[in-house]
């Protein structure tokens, strides 16, 4: 199965056979989008066209095979920046009506769940999926990957990947930021400031049980960062960075966990560009031991966008029956979750 991801600034192509990953080829236009902050969606779409015949080469030659060895081929729909899927969509269509093979059409968020089955095996179910990346931060109940995935929440303004690109950007730090806070908050107290856990409290559990919300906590750390540099005194970056992130990591956490235990469900997937987090994985396997919660995280290089997630995913369509896409298959920037093929 080779799978083709490009909904944001990755180009991503990977092959799998069933449940083992044979390449992982990615190309990524972070760098080209770095002095503006965050991805701009029109360069993202001319470098995926510009890596992405590179990559499929790169992913044969990888995985030792030839373009004639492929069986069937999934590709990223949605959601995601429109121009940059049409890239993916339509290479993918292109490549199936020339070597005549199925094409899957399938769900970015449900394939960063899956990619889980290339470290782990075969995933186990129901469980509870925290996705959580640049766009989107959820929790999902997942009975059956290829045919039932039921929304529980999500966040209600930022996404915490975004969470963690504004706080760097505040703090002074290269986009895509997680991964410098992550780095540098190792080196820091992350007890120093009590920055607020958003819908935790009374009301807000009752109305946003599994609901997210990080924007309150993102301007909190800018006001707190402002007035240090307002009374003429240095920033303690690590610190802030330290204490910002175990308010991420520690909602997250108590959410998924909360998940688990009130749907009664004993298995966590954890996914998507911060499931990358050092703070979060060690959070989350220490808190789910104590409450009897298996948890499944990929390997770091496996969480950030890819096209091996886009394969797996594929994979496990094929196995469990479902009928490829058709022809007219589209792109759709705003895929809901609950369609995880198209
Ligand atoms: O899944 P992903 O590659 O792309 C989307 O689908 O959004 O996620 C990218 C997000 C970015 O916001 C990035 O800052 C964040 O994941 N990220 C991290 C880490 N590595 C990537 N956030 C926190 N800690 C990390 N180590
Ligand atoms: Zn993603």
């Amino acid at each position: 199965m080779l799978g083709i991801e490009t909904s944001c600034d990755e180009t991503g192509v990977g092959i799998v056979r069933g449940t083992t990953l044979l390449a992982d080829a990615v190309a990524s236009s972070v760098a080209e989008h770095e002095r503006f902050g965050g991805v701009v969606p029109e360069i993202a779409s001319r470098a995926h066209l510009e890596a992405m015949t590179p990559m499929i080469e790169k992913a044969c030659a990888e995985a030792g095979v030839g373009l004639s060895d492929v069986d069937a081929l999934a590709v990223t729909s949605g959601p995601g920046l429109i121009g940059a899927l049409l890239v993916g969509v339509a290479s993918a269509k292109a490549l199936a009506y020339a070597l005549g093979k199925p094409l899957y059409g399938v769900n970015h968020l449900a394939a960063h769940v899956a990619v889980d089955r290339l470290e782990h095996g075969a995933l186990p179910q129901p469980a509870i999926a925290m996705l959580v990346s640049g766009g989107h931060s959820s929790l999902l109940r997942v009975d059956d990957l290829t045919h039932d995935v039921v929304p529980l929440g999500a966040t209600i303004d930022d996404a915490a990947g975004e969470a963690f690109d504004k706080v760097a950007r505040v703090l002074g730090l290269p986009f895509p930021g997680g991964p410098h806070i992550d780095r540098i908050a190792a080196g820091g107290d992350a007890a120093a400031i009590a920055f607020p856990r958003g819908l935790t409290s009374g009301r807000d559990m009752e109305r946003h049980r599994y609901d997210f919300s990080f924007s309150g906590l993102k301007t909190s750390v800018a006001r707190w960062v402002e007035a240090r540099e307002a009374a003429g005194q240095p920033v303690p970056v690590a610190d802030v960075a330290a204490s910002f992130q175990e308010a991420v990591v520690d909602v997250l956490t108590r959410k998924a966990l909360l998940a688990c235990q009130e749907q009664g469900i004993e298995h966590l997937l954890v996914a998507g560009g911060v499931a990358a987090n050092s703070r979060l994985r060690a959070m989350v396997v220490e808190r789910a031991s104590q409450v009897g919660v298996q948890v499944r995280i990929p390997r770091p290089a496996l969480c950030t966008d890819n096209g091996a997630m886009v394969a797996a995913l594929g994979a496990a369509l094929v196995e469990s029956g479902r009928p490829p896409s058709l022809p007219g298959l589209g792109a759709d920037s705003s895929l809901p979750v609950t369609q995880v093929v198209v």
